[in-house]
């Protein structure tokens, strides 16, 4: 019997995204199409804006994906894509797309769920055996997620309001400083004092490991209301506001740590993904945090933290060895916890 290679489909936010990866020789092709400039002008994803530029990119990402595998779409075990959590215009759109293929190709159909992608996306890279910890931070989800094995997670924490790249976003659009905001507000950060300027730390006395980023938005317009607004003010507020996120990272993931390593015995393994973790302030800060509770840190390549195929090609491969695929009726799902 000839190796799997799976074509994995992504479409749930603003990333129009195809890869093929092999049983035997790995990840083959990765393609990403972002929206980033569609939705600039608005300061954040727009919905029905994301859903047709989907639609008019996906044929060719998917046909490029194969291209630079150097693979045949006869070649191929099955079709893996996001079936949801996510907007449902794109989601539709991806899922649309693979049930075409499965059903003229006759190959199974894998309908993966986004946040699986996310917590299985470390080993595309690595030896990162199950189980782990994992802190998902990125523009649409904040959670921590204990990961077992193939299907098997327990969510220990998420947001009960924005995500972490949402407060990023949202804090660089108060301020004007572009959009995404998450690298710019860290570029702003650098030259600021993160003592400046008070800021709340949402949750931090809550005996959970939930995160709540919508007052810290709220408290970053009122002070920089109440500046003068200049450079020098916006480098304060964008280091205090970096500085807030990153102790009520620390804080949850101290909590979850603990409870992780209850009738657990090491090694201990901690993964942080999505575009937040970009951020080098908080890696560094939850890399002290995780060697002081004697966790080993995986941080995957950016290029497989943000959203992208390449992870739910991968979910795609594990559930097809274990016999997981599911049939043409799977429907898109815009809520879908894991
Ligand atoms: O995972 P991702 O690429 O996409 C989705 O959320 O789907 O994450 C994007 C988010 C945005 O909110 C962006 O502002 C944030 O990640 N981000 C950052 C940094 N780079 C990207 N946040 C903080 N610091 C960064 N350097
Ligand atoms: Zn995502």
């Amino acid at each position: 019997k000839s190796p799997a290679i799976i074509l994995g489909i992504e479409s749930s936010c603003d990333e129009t995204a195809a890869a093929v990866i092999c049983e035997e020789r790995g990840l083959l092709s990765n393609i990403v199409a972002s929206q980033d400039e569609a939705h600039s002008p608005f300061g954040g994803v727009v919905p029905e804006i994301a859903a047709r530029a989907h639609m008019s990119k996906i044929e060719s990402i998917i046909d490029q994906a194969i291209t630079e595998a150097d693979v045949d779409y006869i070649d191929l075990s099955a079709i893996a894509a996001t079936s949801g959590p996510g907007l449902i215009g794109g989601v539709i759109t991806g899922l649309m797309a693979a049930k075409g293929l499965s059903v003229s190709l006759n190959i199974p159909l894998i309908a993966v769920n986004h946040l699986e992608g996310h917590a299985l996306s470390p080993r595309l890279t690595e030896d990162c055996a199950f189980p782990y910890l994992l802190l998902l931070v990125s523009g649409g989800h904040s959670q921590l997620l204990s990961v077992q094995g193939l299907g098997d997670y327990t969510r220990l924490g998420s947001t009960i309001d924005d995500a972490a790249g949402e407060a990023f976003d949202k804090t660089a659009k108060v301020m004007s400083l572009g959009f995404p905001g998450g690298p710019n507000v860290e570029r702003w950060a650098a030259k600021g004092d993160d003592r400046a300027i008070r800021l709340p730390r949402p949750l931090l006395d809550r005996d959970s490991c939930d995160f709540s980023f919508a007052g810290l938005k709220t408290a970053v317009a009122r002070a920089f209301e109440a500046s003068d607004q200049s450079d020098a003010a916006k480098a304060d507020l964008a280091a205090s506001f970096q500085r807030a996120v990153s102790d009520c990272l620390v804080d949850r993931t101290e909590r979850a740590m603990k409870a992780f390593k209850q009738h657990r015995t090491g090694p201990y393994r901690f993964v942080v993904a999505g575009g937040v973790a970009a951020n080098q302030t908080l890696r560094d800060s939850l890399n002290n945090t995780a060697q002081h509770h004697d966790f080993q840190t995986f941080f995957p390549p950016l290029e497989f933290c943000g959203d992208n195929a390449a992870m739910i090609a991968l979910a795609g491969l594990e559930r097809l060895s274990a016999g997981r695929i599911d049939t043409l009726d799977a429907p898109a799902r815009p809520r879908w916890p894991l």
